[in-house]
């Protein structure tokens, strides 16, 4: 299927996990990917898979939370491909450590809010200027199932994805005469170096890892390519009626 044919996409944390498979879905079904990263060699990498299934794609060095950089992100999307259709917004970042509230780090909770919730909010802030120029567009938003209920020991994350969760919805009903669809996906445990690699290193603790996959009922964790199937249909024409939506995509976890 080709729902994204001429489309120009773009997806920011395309370098790794999620992003990664949501920049190359897009690609799969006909889109222009623009392929944003904070690490330039890898988004280079994602951008060189897509070139390789005769994907045009464009990779830009960006670090959501610096104002300037989103916005000259989404110029540079503008002056390449000419507008801007779709955006999923997924680089983010966990956090370091896992402790109490009362014990956390006050810089790394200003970390975390800088990029997850201030970054994701420039992204949509010029990602919006461009889809009411040129009179609509879709908008997905990566908050987690910690935008949804706590996240023990890590207070920055969960008040972070919380405040996705508020700027999808507000954005939805702010733009939902315009022609703008604006959504959130909230992820459990999705097997990506965020997790595996990140702040529980799951890939070298295997408790850890079996605790991450017992809190889904599936009893599995997902894969990237799951969250970017939810990407996709929530960009797509198929989810005409859907807006300020946060999903949880969690193999039963909260239910
Ligand atoms: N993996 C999970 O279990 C899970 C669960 C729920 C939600 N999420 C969310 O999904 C999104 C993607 O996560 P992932 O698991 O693919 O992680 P990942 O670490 O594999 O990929 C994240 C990407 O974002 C980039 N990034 C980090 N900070 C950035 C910044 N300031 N500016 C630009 N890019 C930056 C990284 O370089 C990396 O390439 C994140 O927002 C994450 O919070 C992940």
């Amino acid at each position: 299927m080709q729902r994204f044919l001429h489309k120009i996409c773009l997806v920011t944390g395309a370098g790794s996990g999620i992003g990664k498979a949501t920049a190359l879905a897009f690609g799969r079904e006909g889109a222009k990917v623009v392929v944003a990263d904070l690490d330039l060699e890898q988004a280079e990498q994602t951008c060189q898979a897509l070139k390789a299934m005769q994907v045009e794609a464009l990779a830009i060095a960006v670090n959501i939370a610096v104002r300037a950089e989103v916005e000259a992100m989404v110029k540079a999307t503008v002056d390449r491909f000419g507008r801007l259709d779709c955006a999923v917004n997924c680089a983010g970042i966990a956090g370091p450590v896992s402790l109490p509230l009362h014990e956390y780090p006050d810089e790394y909770w200003h970390q975390q809010i800088n990029v997850n919730l201030t970054g994701t909010w420039y992204c949509m802030k010029f990602e919006l200027i461009q889809m009411l120029a040129q009179g609509g567009g879709n908008i997905v938003n990566l908050s987690s199932a910690a935008g949804l209920i706590a996240q023990p020991e890590n207070s920055p994350y969960a008040a972070s994805k919380h405040g996705v969760v508020g700027i999808t919805k507000t954005a939805a009903r702010e733009y939902a005469t315009k022609n703008i669809r604006v959504n959130a996906i909230c992820p459990t445990a999705i097997e990506t170096p965020m997790i595996m690699e990140g702040r529980r290193k799951l890939a070298h603790n295997p408790e850890a890892k079996q605790a991450a996959i017992n809190y889904q009922a599936m009893k599995r964790m997902g894969q990237p390519e799951e969250i970017a199937e939810i990407a996709l249909w929530l960009c797509s024409d198929q989810a005409s009626f859907v807006t300020g939506l946060a999903m949880p995509a969690d193999g039963g976890a909260l239910a």
